[in-house]
């Protein structure tokens, strides 16, 4: 299975117009995985969709039995009458995987405004939360809150773009959080683009599962620390980044997976 995986994530993944590269991709396959191997249950969600990149990197990882609620403003490209060109093309991008989008678990809007149990009110409690929505503060502010009120005990929340000089707020409302939140929360794993926390009880586990994750094998390991916790920075070198766009701009992707083991 596992290697089905790798194969969407080397190759169909480049099919799709958005922003998760194979660092993040792995994790979220190590992550969701070993969850799954532990019985630790619960939904999926991602606030920020854009065309589907991550969704249908976590609808494949989770499989057709899995519930994977999908939040987005879905307005870019907006008429006054009709569909956005975002949503159009979001939805045949899932046509064409072969992951046809089921509506009644997708949530367009602006996710500020959500209260927690319109998004358990669908699927439940949530096992792994993306926040790759709006880039400022505010955004950030409202769109951690509302992950920690409806994640699991053992649920993940990703922040994306954090560290990215780019978007200076996404970080400070990620480390805002952690520390309004009286040390419940912690920083367990960060790559060039992404912060993974979770609850402080399950930050051995997950540490642990980074630590010895076959997928993450090829990373540097770097111990360091966050806020009052050891986190994993996963270091990928430069090098290996160079011949894999090589790879991908010269039309072999079918091997750019080769150079991730
Ligand atoms: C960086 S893109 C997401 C990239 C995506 N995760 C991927 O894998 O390609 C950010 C998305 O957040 C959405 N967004 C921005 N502000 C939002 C808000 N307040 N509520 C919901 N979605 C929002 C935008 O419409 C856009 O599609």
């Amino acid at each position: 299975m596992t290697s089905v995986i790798r194969k969407f994530i080397f190759h169909d993944l480049q099919t799709i117009e958005g922003y998760i590269d194979p660092p993040d991709a792995l994790v979220f396959l190590s992550l969701l995985q070993s969850q799954k191997d532990r019985s630790l249950g619960g939904a999926l969600a991602e606030i920020g969709v854009f065309y589907g990149r991550s969704y249908f990197l976590l609808r494949k990882i989770s499989g057709s039995d899995e519930k994977v609620l999908a939040i987005d403003l879905f307005n870019i490209g907006q008429t006054a009458d009709g569909v956005s060109a975002q949503y159009g093309r979001f939805l045949e991008n899932g046509r064409r995987l072969g992951m046809p989008v089921d509506e009644e678990l997708i949530i367009k809007g602006d996710s500020t405004l959500l209260e927690p149990d319109q998004l358990t009110d669908k699927i439940g409690k949530i096992r792994f939360f993306s926040i790759d929505g709006g880039h400022m503060l505010r955004h950030v502010a409202a769109d951690s809150r509302l992950a920690m009120e409806t994640i699991a005990d053992h649920g993940v929340i990703a922040f994306d773009d954090t560290f990215n000089p780019a978007w200076p707020e996404v970080t400070i409302g990620m480390a805002d959080f952690l520390r309004d939140c009286g040390g419940a929360f912690s920083a367990f794993c960060m790559t060039k683009y992404k912060t993974y926390v979770c609850r402080r009880e399950f930050h051995a586990l997950y540490a642990e599962l980074i630590a010895n994750s076959a997928d993450l094998a090829a990373f540097d390991h770097v111990e360091t620390e966050f806020l009052g916790s050891k986190v994993a920075r996963l270091h990928n070198p430069i090098s290996r980044r160079m011949v894999y766009e090589l790879m991908i701009r010269s039309g072999m992707s079918a091997f750019s997976e080769r150079v991730y083991r």
